[in-house]
């Protein structure tokens, strides 16, 4: 089928080379001309693992192309998918609805008769119902299909989903969208058909979940602190019960990232607007734990300083949000470390690929080429980020370029006896 993808963002530019990996002619357009212009050349502008090899290898066959018109994509295709982003207002906890209004809007001008328009993008629950009725004015038809990518594994996620969830009014335009997801359908993948508003909601849903079960864990983690209990013993303890599970349980640093935050907060404020602001008010204990997790993270860097962080020395790692992404939105290990600075110590922040991102958001946190620069006659060191070269991390790495062993864990994933039996003070969240 021929089909166009509209916003080629993290989303955008991963469903683009899915479906032309199945077996689409598949036109990307975006306003941002460098991006076209790179992504044009075969080349990904983010990190993502598995991305560069399929989205240059269905540019080179021609399959993917990319472009800034929209109007071509009217002409192209009739079928368009809506990548664009809702991030958070700013100051205020709602969605900023302006791209994807405005991605709607410039399409419906150039669309053919019988054009069916797939919203993708996370939205306040009833935008659906609201586009509906444009796309029908322009002789088009629109279904909702949310997406569940993970940043790290968005490839893997696009093309063997868990389940795929489409809202729809109209059977024909559904039809159409099942016959481009048909390969993936063919496999046995969950299919899920629903109206607008439970579309929409699948995936706040769904987001709500995870960072509760996050928060969750991490206000466990709270106790522990308090008690002398292991957050990570009781999370392994719980997760046996599979009725619990073990996945999204470890407790650590928390949730940040463009979705889980920006997305429970839009919940709460639709829900607000919608008279029933009572229903998800535990999302805001949820974001409340989630940022209590931070502030601990800097008292407990001060604690191992001696009570006070003015003129210290902080070697910092990790920048992105989480391992295998250099994806820097509401990074929980950005925050500590402007936190930490801010208290008067020299921070030094590390990240295998984030750096470039951290330095345009960031620009004045000094950043260092290596963990070992990073770590450079450092006080104490934090572990914000679990790369794989940070989780591999030995004590005698460190031992010979820090000025004292101190080591704080922010992710749970080092092992304490080990740092400790090599002479370190070693700490962590939740643990004692
Ligand atoms: C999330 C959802 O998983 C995905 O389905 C949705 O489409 C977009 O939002 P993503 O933001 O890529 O995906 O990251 P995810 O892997 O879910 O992690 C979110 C955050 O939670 C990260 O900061 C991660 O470090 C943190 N996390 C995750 C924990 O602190 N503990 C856990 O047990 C799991």
């Amino acid at each position: 089928m021929k089909l166009s993808v509209i916003g080629t963002g993290y989303l955008g530019a991963t469903h683009a080379a899915a479906m032309a990996e199945l077996g689409h002619e598949v036109l990307g357009i975006d306003v941002d001309e460098t991006k076209v212009a790179r992504l044009s050349a075969g080349q990904v502008p983010f990190y993502e693992p598995g991305l560069p090899e399929l989205l240059s290898k269905h540019v080179e066959s021609g399959a993917l192309r990319f472009g800034t018109s929209i109007a071509e994509a009217g002409e192209f295709a009739d079928l368009h998918f809506v990548c664009v982003g809702t991030p958070q207002k700013p100051g205020e906890l709602a969605a900023d609805m302006t791209y994807v209004d405005a991605a709607f809007t410039a399409l419906l001008e150039h669309v053919r008769p019988g054009a069916v328009l797939v919203g993708k993008s996370t939205v306040p629950v009833g935008t659906a119902a609201r586009l509906a009725q444009q796309c029908a004015a322009a002789g088009g038809a629109l279904v909702w299909n949310p997406e569940f990518l993970r940043e790290g594994f968005a490839v893997e996620d696009t093309l063997r989903p868990d389940r795929i969830v489409i809202g729809a009014e109209d059977d024909d335009a559904r039809a159409v969208l099942e016959r481009a997801y048909e390969s993936i359908l063919a496999t046995g993948t969950p299919l899920v058909v629903t109206d607008f508003p439970t579309a929409e909601l699948v995936k706040v849903a769904a987001n709500s979940f995870l960072a509760t079960k996050i928060s969750f864990i991490n206000a466990m983690a709270e106790i522990c602190e308090v008690t002398g209990g292991d957050v990570t013993k009781l999370a392994e303890a719980i997760g046996h019960d599979d009725r619990i599970g073990k996945k999204f349980l470890r407790a650590g640093l928390g949730f940040g990232g463009g979705c889980l935050p920006k997305d429970i907060r839009a919940f709460m404020a639709r829900a607000g607007e919608l008279g029933v602001d009572q229903a998800v008010a535990f999302l805001k204990n949820v974001d409340e734990i989630n940022q209590r997790r931070r502030a601990r993270m800097v008292d407990l860097a001060r604690e191992m300083c001696g009570d006070s962080l003015a003129g210290r020395r902080v070697g910092i790692l990790g920048a992105a949000f989480k391992p295998d992404s250099d994806d820097i939105r509401d990074s929980p290990a950005l925050d500590v470390a402007f936190a930490i600075q801010r208290s008067g110590a020299a921070v030094r922040v590390y990240d295998p690929q984030a750096m470039g991102n951290a330095k345009d958001s960031y620009p004045t946190l000094a950043y260092a080429p290596s963990i070992l620069d990073a770590c450079d006659d450092a006080d104490v060191v934090l572990h914000l980020t679990e790369w794989a070269e940070f989780r591999s991390l030995q004590p005698d790495d460190l031992a010979s370029v820090v000025r004292a062993k101190n080591m704080l864990d922010g992710r749970n994933v080092l092992d304490p006896q080990h740092w400790r039996a090599e002479g370190w003070h070693f700490r962590a969240l939740g643990r004692p």
